[in-house]
């Protein structure tokens, strides 16, 4: 298959493109950011702008699929207005390329902040572990501007009989690159793992999760599917049911290991996402001892 990776300098976009070149695909890697040291080896790397609808178009005529990932990643880097912008128009472009171009899987980032799991206020939901049916409340900019992408990949699967589209809402995304400066933080401090109902997906599951929505699409799935995308355990040394009794006695409770739900991710995608924390921090970190 031959696949566009937007942000593929990324975090995510990295793995991503590992796990598509070793599963045996053709990928270009398009990022404003040049190539650089560590950037997977054998994917075709082009610098590119996904706010601009004459970069996007042409690079995604000629490709079978598209794994949307560049965008800022988070609220508060950047002034609103420019997340909001490069969020949204940059799905806008890939998607409206991809519809024209006959393009049969598009497969993006979305996130579950915007489910109101925001980082920024605590997060009062209606009931836990929360799953797709949740009602959406995004609390920032970077969660509506999620929110919005959502809308406008509904709004492309009815405009499609052919297109495939995945939003996947991922929680914290964790690997090597950024354990550190994103991880162990929360680690050791709970009030701030609270804010994000203590829900972390390894980088690696993200990228086969990728892989596994890019082969639907191929054998034939179409239409528009959510799917919140986490980890198997909460990302602290805390047990759940301390976490739950501390942060959420109140709302009500509807079983599980976890605090954000993937049933229904699991039963579509036919995966586990079963990498830890607990056994997948680089060697240094837990050197660091825990
Ligand atoms: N990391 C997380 O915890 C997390 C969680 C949920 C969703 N996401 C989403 O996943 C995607 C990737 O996140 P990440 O963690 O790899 O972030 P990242 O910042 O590591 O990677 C994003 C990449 O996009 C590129 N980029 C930014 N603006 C661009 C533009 N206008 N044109 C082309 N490239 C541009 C950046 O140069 C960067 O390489 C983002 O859309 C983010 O919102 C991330």
């Amino acid at each position: 298959m031959k696949v566009l990776v937007t942000g593929g300098r990324g975090v995510i976009g990295r793995a991503v493109t590992s796990r598509l070149l070793d599963a045996g695909h053709e990928v270009v890697s398009a990022d404003l950011v040049p190539v650089g040291a560590g950037d997977p080896g054998q994917a075709h790397q082009v610098v590119a702008d996904v706010t601009e609808a004459g970069h996007v178009w042409p690079l995604v005529a000629g490709q079978d699929a598209v794994v949307h990932l560049a965008g800022i990643p988070e609220a508060g880097v950047m002034p609103d207005a420019v997340v909001f912008a490069t969020n949204v128009l940059g799905t806008l472009h890939v998607l409206e390329a991809a519809r024209a171009a006959g393009v049969h899987g598009v497969v993006w980032a979305s996130s579950a902040t915007l489910l109101g799991l925001d980082g920024v206020s605590q997060p009062r939901p209606a009931y836990l572990p929360v799953d797709e049916d949740h009602p959406a409340r995004a609390a920032h900019i970077y969660a509506l501007s999620k929110l919005v992408g959502e809308s406008l990949a509904l709004y492309a699967a009815g405009r499609s009989q052919r297109l495939s589209l995945w939003s996947l809402r991922l929680t914290l995304v964790l690997g090597p690159d950024n354990w550190e400066r994103e991880g162990a933080p929360r680690l050791a401090d709970p009030d701030r793992g609270a804010r994000h109902l203590f829900a972390y997906v390894w980088v690696d599951d993200v990228a086969d999760a990728v892989l596994r929505c890019l082969e639907l699409s191929a054998a034939g799935h179409r239409g528009h599917r959510a799917l919140l995308i986490s980890g198997p355990d909460v990302l602290s040394p805390l047990p759940l049911e301390t976490l739950r009794q501390r942060y959420f006695p109140a709302i009500p409770w509807r079983g599980g290991g976890t605090l954000v739900c993937t049933r229904r991710a699991q039963q579509v995608l036919g995966l586990a996402f079963w990498r830890s924390w607990t056994s997948h921090p680089p060697a240094r970190v837990c050197a660091g001892g825990r």
